[in-house]
């Protein structure tokens, strides 16, 4: 307990106490903000401390279902915080999904970043008023929150003074990396195995480090490809501003073009998924919406939505390497045409969202999920999950656990890992929730030890009969 305590304290102190990096241009006239009453949302913009300030008061409100980490840091030293949410904070349940949210990886692009800090305040707010669906949502899900991707970016945008920002100033991280186009490509090499047959999916895998570690990574690109990793995330969205709609991959065209819609091989749950979140923000799903500006080209828009590369060509981004190096799906959300509005604007944006953001997480229990298992009952991790007539496998993460996010209809699904029988199941799957489904793989060595037991039974017998 003591250690706790200490341990505590000494996390308040790294996430508090890091006054150097904030300017003094930061600090001024901004006190305000702390006289926030407890629990209430305040609607304004958060600069790096009072960002830090912000989430540290969700944790200490609701220390039992949330949990402060950091998923690594800017290239000038700012922390990229995350703020979990779950009813077992720090642990992967098995069977139990994971989800995140990643706002403001253009430093520029505000919106995304104050609305997931609301967010994180609001699920605490209405866990502890005992309201059933946010509390069901909690004990059923894993939610990691990172309201900035892009912190030094932020700080650069946020120092022009007045309400007019900049479109472009601090859109880059501090290096001057555009992060949305600064991960390793593997829409390139997808598009290649596509023709040449190879795979589509977990492409780091088997990938030589050389070919990747050649692109100059940001360190807030290499945070995200370990957290990424390292975690057996289901479900994603990447939150930007500048536009409105909710983006689905593929976000590069195939032939190179500039635009040209490329559906992944999931394009019927990301077109749901999309629409999930779209369908309940009432301006980005208004069809009579005016363009963001007058010659926008939103001609790929249906209904909020869009493929990435029907509306413009994006190589290296976030969304299509979630996809393709993991488990987890990614959409890319716009979420206002104004990339820094006015503080006023940031109340209406909240509630426009709100629906969209709670709605859009529990499509993590979509499709189907169970366990991958030996006839011992142990666990089989990176256990292939297949689905017939959809070419992007999922694996079973470290309890032999999988998500597998699908619309409605009905699938043959096969679960294989190399040293075991492939099983089959037959699957109607409804829009939600999630059927169970567990397999119970036999390992082939255990048919073989079977296969020779009935050889020396059939042995013993013919040798009766025949009176050897
Ligand atoms: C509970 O939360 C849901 C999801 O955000 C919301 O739609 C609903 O209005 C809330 N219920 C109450 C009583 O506030
Ligand atoms: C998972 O299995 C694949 C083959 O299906 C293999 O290439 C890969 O190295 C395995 N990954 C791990 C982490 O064991
Ligand atoms: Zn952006």
């Amino acid at each position: 307990m003591p250690a706790d305590v200490w341990r505590a304290a000494c996390w308040l102190m790294l996430v508090l106490g890091c006054w150097s990096l904030s300017s003094s241009s930061e600090a001024t006239g901004r006190r305000r903000r702390l006289s926030r009453e407890p629990g209430g949302i305040s609607f304004e913009y958060h600069r790096y401390r009072e960002l830090r300030e912000a989430l540290v008061s969700v944790w200490l409100q609701c220390p039992s279902i949330s949990r402060l980490y950091t998923a690594g840091q800017s290239y000038e030293g700012r922390l990229l915080l995350v703020i979990e949410i779950s009813d077992n904070p720090g642990q992967h349940e098995p069977g139990e999904p994971e989800f995140k949210y990643v706002g403001n990886m253009h430093g520029n692009e505000a919106v995304g970043r104050e609305l997931l800090i609301y967010l994180a305040q609001y699920l605490c707010n209405e866990y502890q008023k005992g309201n059933e669906t946010i509390v069901n949502l909690i004990h059923s899900t894993r939610i990691h929150i990172m309201p900035s991707l892009n912190p030094d970016g932020f700080e650069k945008a946020a120092q022009q003074p007045g309400d007019m920002k900049d479109w472009f100033v601090g859109r880059s991280n501090a290096q001057g990396i555009d992060l949305n186009r600064n991960f390793p490509d593997l829409d390139r090499i997808v598009y290649i195995n596509e023709k040449e047959g190879g795979t589509n999916n977990h492409l780091l895998q088997n990938m030589k480090k050389s070919v990747y570690q050649n692109t100059k990574l940001a360190p807030e690109t290499r945070a995200i490809i370990n957290w990424i990793m390292d975690i057996p995330f289901v479900l994603s969205a990447n939150l930007h501003g500048g536009d409105l709609v909710a983006n689905y991959p593929y976000d590069k065209t195939r032939s190179g073009s500039a635009h040209e819609y490329s559906a992944c091989p999931d394009d019927n749950i990301f077109q749901s998924l999309a629409r999930a979140y779209s369908s309940f923000n009432p301006a980005m799903s208004d069809p009579n919406r005016q363009s963001c500006r007058k010659n926008d080209d939103d001609t790929s828009f249906v209904d909020g939505t869009t493929n990435g590369a029907a509306w413009y060509s994006v190589p290296g981004g976030m969304q299509d390497f979630n996809y393709l190096s993991s488990n987890c799906f990614e959409i890319t959300v716009e979420l206002s045409c104004d990339k820094f509005p006015p503080e006023e604007m940031l109340k209406t944006y909240w509630e426009q969202n709100k629906d969209s953001l709670v709605n859009y997480i529990e499509q993590v229990h979509r499709g189907i999920k169970g366990f991958v298992k030996d006839h011992q009952g142990n666990p089989i991790a990176n256990a292939t999950i297949s689905v017939d007539g959809i070419d992007h496998d999922i694996t079973s993460a470290k309890d032999g656990d999988y998500w597998r996010l699908l619309a409605p209809g009905n699938y043959k699904i096969t679960a294989s890992a190399s040293g075991y029988l492939a099983i089959t199941k037959k699957v109607a799957v409804p829009y939600s929730p999630a059927v169970k489904i567990d397999f119970d793989l036999e390992s082939l060595s255990e048919r073989k030890e079977e296969e020779k037991e009935q050889l020396i039974e059939w042995w013993k017998m013919m040798s009766q009969t025949l009176n050897f």
